[in-house]
């Protein structure tokens, strides 16, 4: 596929330019690090997934900065191996929940839940796109251990039953915070047993709605049981044995699994890269089992971006992907004017702005871009469909599927980073 990469070059400037703006020095534990937050108008601290997305791109034009962001998020890991959602920045006030809120400080400064682990893919394109080989081998042989430590933390943690698929605790763990595909579970949270002071915490503090355009933000009946939800883990100290066995949001996750299933293939190639003595065999066996997981539980009518699990898991049956390639190209469902819509056209829950419940994200469409190497014509269609949204529309969080129009927070570093991502690898 020869796509010419003159005619993004204006935007590819610019987009470096988001994430020059967004680079901030930190103090951890003494030690300085640069890294990007995801935008100066709401996500001020680091966030685990968005930064692994980041260090992808930069490693194109500042492979230092793409090691440095990567040290940086591993910087909160706890001793149990968790690499959490939010590493703070002690000088930020802006977010909510802040650090005291979600009561970690014996941990680590940092949320108590983790996000989508791309932290492997992340390392493994890094370490083979830095220019600079004697540095790319210190980063692997440094980070590779805390990258083991948390891949055995999400086993032993989140799929003791050895099913291939992980337990969530919390929707923001998904990434895909108010997808409708997690109502059922999260409506067993009765809003009248929320207790009164964590309902009165959130009318007080909830800084997103007022920061950002309401309407495009998870609704209040949903962010009052997600600070519920991180009320209760506090109580139990964060311990992650109870909180898998006790709590009212546990849920196994094909999203979240399928990203697993591709870290864990990514994971034993570094182990093979560095000559680690861990076993690479195990990992490969572990992405298996996910993509088995996967392929099972694979549901036709899955009506959000939940259904392209089989695509991020790297699931080899061609039946399945003809099936779910139809689904994509399909006008009324996933194929919208500027896709991929979150949540499919045809279903009630769409809603063209809210957030993960309808806009078209780039971080979906760069996982099916990457993961449709089999599809060249969809593949190349929805490269060319998302470069072009995001040159006439801007870096933007997230967008409107049927008029491309921006939702969410500007100057979005992933949306700049996948831009960037895609312009390298897939144009000349
Ligand atoms: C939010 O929207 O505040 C969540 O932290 C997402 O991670």
């Amino acid at each position: 596929m020869v796509l010419q990469r003159s005619k993004y070059k204006g935007t590819l400037d610019k987009a470096k330019g988001v994430l020059r703006e967004n680079t901030y020095t930190v103090k951890i534990k003494g030690k300085t690090y640069r890294r990007i937050i995801p935008s100066r108008s709401f996500y001020v601290h680091q966030w685990n997934w968005d930064s692994a997305i980041h260090a992808m791109a930069t490693v194109f034009f500042d492979e230092n900065l793409a090691f440095d962001e990567i040290r940086s998020l591993i910087s909160g890991q706890w001793t149990n191996g968790m690499i959490p959602h939010i590493v703070f920045n002690p000088e930020e006030k802006l977010y909510f929940p802040d650090p005291e809120f979600w009561g970690t400080d014996k941990f680590a400064f940092s949320s108590g839940i983790t996000q989508p682990p791309v932290l492997a893919i992340a390392i493994l394109h890094v370490y083979k796109k830095a220019k600079n080989r004697r540095k790319a081998k210190e980063f692997l042989l440094e980070v590779l251990p805390k990258l083991l430590k948390y891949h055995n933390y999400l086993k032993k943690y989140r799929d003791p039953e050895g099913s291939g698929l992980l337990t969530l605790v919390h929707p923001w763990e998904s990434g895909t915070d108010n997808s409708p595909r997690f109502d059922a579970y999260l409506s067993k949270i009765n809003i009248k047993e929320i207790p009164s002071d964590v309902i009165q915490t959130v009318r007080k503090y909830r800084t997103d709605i007022k920061v950002g355009v309401k309407e495009t933000r998870p609704r209040d009946e949903d962010y009052l049981r997600y600070i519920y939800l991180i009320d209760l883990y506090k109580k139990w100290g964060w311990d992650y044995k109870t909180i898998v066995k006790r709590s009212p949001f546990a849920i196994k996750d094909v999203f979240f699994s399928s990203i697993w299933a591709a870290s864990n293939m990514a994971l034993s190639q570094l182990i093979e890269l560095s000559d680690s003595k861990s076993k690479a065999s195990y990992f490969k066996n572990l992405a298996a089992q996910s993509k088995r997981a996967i392929s099972e539980s694979f549901n036709i009518k899955e009506p959000t971006i939940a259904l392209f699990a089989p695509i991020f898991a790297g699931v080899e049956s061609e039946n399945k992907l003809d099936t779910i390639a139809k689904i994509l190209i399909t006008p009324k469902k996933f194929w919208s004017k500027f896709p991929v819509p979150s949540v499919s056209l045809d279903s009630l829950d769409f809603d063209s702005t809210r957030y993960w419940r309808g806009p078209s994200w780039p971080i979906i469409n760069m996982f099916l871009i990457d993961g449709l190497s089999s599809k060249p014509t969809i593949r190349k269609n929805l490269l060319e469909k998302t470069m072009t949204l995001i040159k006439k529309n801007g870096f933007f969080e997230c967008y409107d599927p049927k008029t491309g129009s921006p939702a969410g927070f500007p100057n979005f570093s992933w949306t700049a980073a996948i831009f960037i991502y895609l312009y390298y690898k897939y144009y000349l």
